[in-house]
């Protein structure tokens, strides 16, 4: 068979020699050979019908039955032999002189060979970089080598700190150029994920069948066997005698993962045993949860694969008039207090309406995180079984938070008063937002709590502190802030006080009533006392007025539009967006107004307007403190000039919003002038163009909102995020007549 060379650069390195012509060893070699990498590939095995088919097949250009002769001049030598054969072939190659060849392995454990190679080498200097591919297949056999075998396959290297920086560029190099991605991880780090990731689900799956097998007759049981036998043990088919190696090279690892996995089995056999169906509960609830995450991680890599790229684009298109009815997404703020508060409560509290958005979702990890047992969310559907004010649980590592300052700021009020200690972390945009505001005041309760560089995330809070309530003034209108400290008062000895300079969005104080809990709120002043507790409740969370502003802005600058959104939530802390826009013109009427578990809500009629330029009152920035983006839109829609001042709070947003929105506007040829606590915006006619959302999920909605009256499309990037807090965004856009959607599926 000849093989045809897919050159795609000179020779990287002269002879590569690959020790061990397996599936593993024969891909390395043969990809690396197709790519015309390596002048010469050499390899050596002990099977004589492996040499052979290696060289017939165009594993390797030739094949050496002694080690000696075919390392001699080699530049990088493979070792790809099992993993208990691996001492034996160290102590071989120590006895030889090696040059200034570079050792590298495939082996599945790492401590075992970088031990052996220590043994075998004691005083000599070898350049060894440990790998192991995470890529396999159910063939077996130089047979089954495949070129492409390692291709967006992750291949980690394990390097020490006395490793050769060229060395292990090279070995980097080259498992890059068979299409890997190469990471570095300590040693023992990776014996112990690999201990638990593979190794451990390998070990439950042969067990489960022998002992499944032995019991029984004969093999009759497995007649009866569905999918999930199937699933579960299709490892078990895997190779006896390279797994019987593996257990025995990585005993330490696995056997810690198989203590803890034992004790857990232990906790879950005496929860069926006592009939603790809350138990079982837990852990099947957070392992559902868990399981849906990795199938997200596998997505995201397939969306990866297929797009090279991880920025998500939304292509917007000029569009014609809007119209319908529809319902959008539960409210983000009132979603995370339910799941913060009905935690906290005692019994059980049913949620309808929740947000399905990554930020609520990362509040409501954190409690499952600190052992509340959560169901759902389904179909916005969430059953929260209440620990009381004292029942949370340290969680195992730190928590998660996302893109979401609410869940970070409200939290640390909360954890501030636990005690045990918790980490608080975020994604790149939460990572650079000022934690200092909920920090400072915290810490003169009695917190204690350590920030990262210029008060940024992490928080690392000190648990067991005993924290006393205050009378603070907030020097910024924050409703997060005020929650935080709210929250921190439960748990204060006496009265906690906040007084807001403008008011802000008063969900938690609404809802801590509604969950029986005192608080008292004089003018501009809420105050908590420790010493009550919360009662599970029923809450339906209204839609959230934040999502539904997208469309207000829509329909009122896309000409003949006449759009119903329903069941809106209008608590007048959060209304100033309307109020806006009807001073601007807009023509937006309240139906059906109704209270809804302690919340009002309406339906809101929306018809397409001639909007003009204002001078945005400063009393409503508070109120309309994340619709600014979109009300940017409406400025350069508008006749005349728009001007806001007293809105800093916007350029410590999940970007800055003041600037990102600027820098967008004027490339879509809108004049925009931002200053520093506010904008100045000529409205115009819109231009088509390319602007950047800085993964910001209201920048990147509010560019598509002005495709509408755009005279070419816009290409939006870094969209990922619209998912934190409008994951339907795209679906319902189209279904009122928007022409929206995720470049490449239009
Ligand atoms: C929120 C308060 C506001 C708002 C955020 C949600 C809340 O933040 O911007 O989206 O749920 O309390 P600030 O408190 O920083 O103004």
């Amino acid at each position: 068979m000849t093989v045809t060379a897919v050159q795609s650069s000179a020779p990287k390195i002269g002879r590569l020699v690959v020790v061990g012509l397996g599936l593993i060893g024969g891909s390395f070699a043969k990809g690396l050979r197709e790519r015309g990498l390596c002048r010469e590939v050499v390899g050596v095995d002990l099977d004589a019908e492996s040499r052979r088919l290696a060289v017939q097949l165009g594993v390797v250009d030739r094949c050496e039955t002694d080690l000696a002769a075919a390392c001699q001049g080699a530049e990088v030598i493979q070792l790809a032999v099992p993993i208990l054969a691996m001492e034996k072939l160290l102590a071989e190659l120590a006895k030889l002189d090696l040059g200034d060849a570079v050792l590298t392995d495939v082996g599945s454990a790492k401590g075992n060979v970088v031990r052996a190679a220590r043994l075998a080498f004691a005083g000599k200097t070898v350049r060894l970089v440990p790998g192991h591919p995470i890529a396999g297949s159910e063939q077996s056999g130089v047979e089954a080598a495949n070129a492409g075998l390692f291709r967006r396959h992750k291949v980690i290297l394990t390097p020490s700190e006395h490793s050769d920086a060229a060395a292990m560029a090279l070995v980097e190099s080259l498992w890059r150029e068979l299409g890997a991605d190469v990471e570095t991880m300590e040693v023992e780090h990776h014996d112990q994920v690999l201990a638990a990731t593979s190794h451990l689900p390998h070990l439950l799956a042969f067990t489960l069948v022998d002992s499944l097998a032995k019991r029984s007759e004969n093999l009759e049981i497995f007649r009866y066997a569905a999918g999930g036998f199937r699933d579960f043990t299709r490892i078990a088919g895997s190779d006896p005698v390279m797994w019987h190696d593996i257990f025995l090279a990585n005993r330490e690892a696995v056997l810690r993962t198989l203590d803890t996995f034992r004790d857990d089995l232990d906790a879950l056999r005496d929860a069926v045993d006592a009939g603790d169906g809350h138990q079982l509960l837990g852990v099947f609830t957070r392992a559902r949860v868990a399981r849906e995450h990795f199938s997200k991680i596998l997505a995201r890599r397939a969306y990866v694969d297929a797009m090279h790229s991880t920025d998500l684009i939304f292509l917007a298109k000029p569009g014609s008039s809007l119209s319908g009815r529809i319902r959008v997404p539960g409210d983000k703020s009132i979603s995370h207090r339910s799941i913060m508060l009905g935690s906290l409560a005692e019994g059980t509290t049913e949620v309808e309406g929740f947000l399905e958005g990554e930020d609520a979702l990362a509040t409501l990890q954190a409690f499952r995180d600190m052992g509340v047992v959560i169901e759902g969310p389904h179909h916005g559907r969430v059953t929260i079984h209440g620990v009381g004010l004292k029942g949370l649980k340290a969680p195992a590592g730190p928590l998660y938070m996302g893109n979401s300052g609410t869940s970070m700021r409200l939290l640390s009020g909360l954890l501030a008063a636990q005690p045990f200690d918790t980490v608080l972390t975020g994604d790149a945009s939460l990572s650079k937002r000022p934690m200092n505001r909920v920090a400072k005041p915290l810490r003169e309760m009695g917190a204690v709590i350590e920030t990262g560089p210029e008060g940024r995330p992490p928080l690392t809070i000190k648990g067991g502190q005993r924290l006393t309530g205050m009378d603070y003034e907030m020097p910024m209108a924050s409703a997060q802030v005020k929650s935080c400290l709210l929250l921190a008062g439960l748990y204060a000895a006496g009265r906690t006080s906040v007084t807001e300079p403008a008011p802000t969005r008063d969900h938690t104080e609404r809802m801590l009533r509604g969950f029986g809990y005192p608080v008292s709120v004089e003018g501009s002043t809420a105050s908590v006392e420790s010493g009550h507790k919360l009662t599970a409740t029923r809450i339906e969370v209204p839609a959230d007025i934040s999502s539904a502003a997208f469309f207000l802005v829509a329909a009122s600058i896309a000409e003949g539009s006449e759009l119903v959104l329903e069941h809106v939530g209008i608590n007048p802390t959060r209304t100033g967006v309307i109020d806006i826009l009807k001073l601007m013109g807009g023509d937006i009427t309240l139906e059906n107004q109704r209270e809804v578990g302690g919340e009002p809500v309406a339906d809101i009629r929306v018809r397409s307007a001639k909007l003009k330029g204002i001078d945005i009152p400063e009393d409503l920035v508070p109120l309309a403190i994340d619709e600014f983006p979109v009300l940017f839109v409406a400025a350069a829609c508008a006749e005349g000039r728009t001007v806001l001042r007293g809105a800093e709070e916007l350029r410590v947003k999940e970007s800055d919003r003041i600037q990102v929105m600027a820098d967008g506007l004027i490339a879509l040829g809108v004049k925009a002038e931002p200053t520093p606590d506010g904008i100045i915006i000529e409205g115009g006619s819109i231009g088509g163009g390319e602007v950047w959302a800085h993964g910001d999920h209201r920048i990147a909605m509010s560019f598509s909102v002005a495709s509408l009256r755009a005279s070419a499309p816009i290409r939006i990037h870094d969209c990922a995020n619209v998912a934190t807090s409008f994951p339907n965004f795209l679906a319902l856009a189209a279904e009122v007549g928007m022409q929206v959607a995720e470049e490449g599926k239009a």
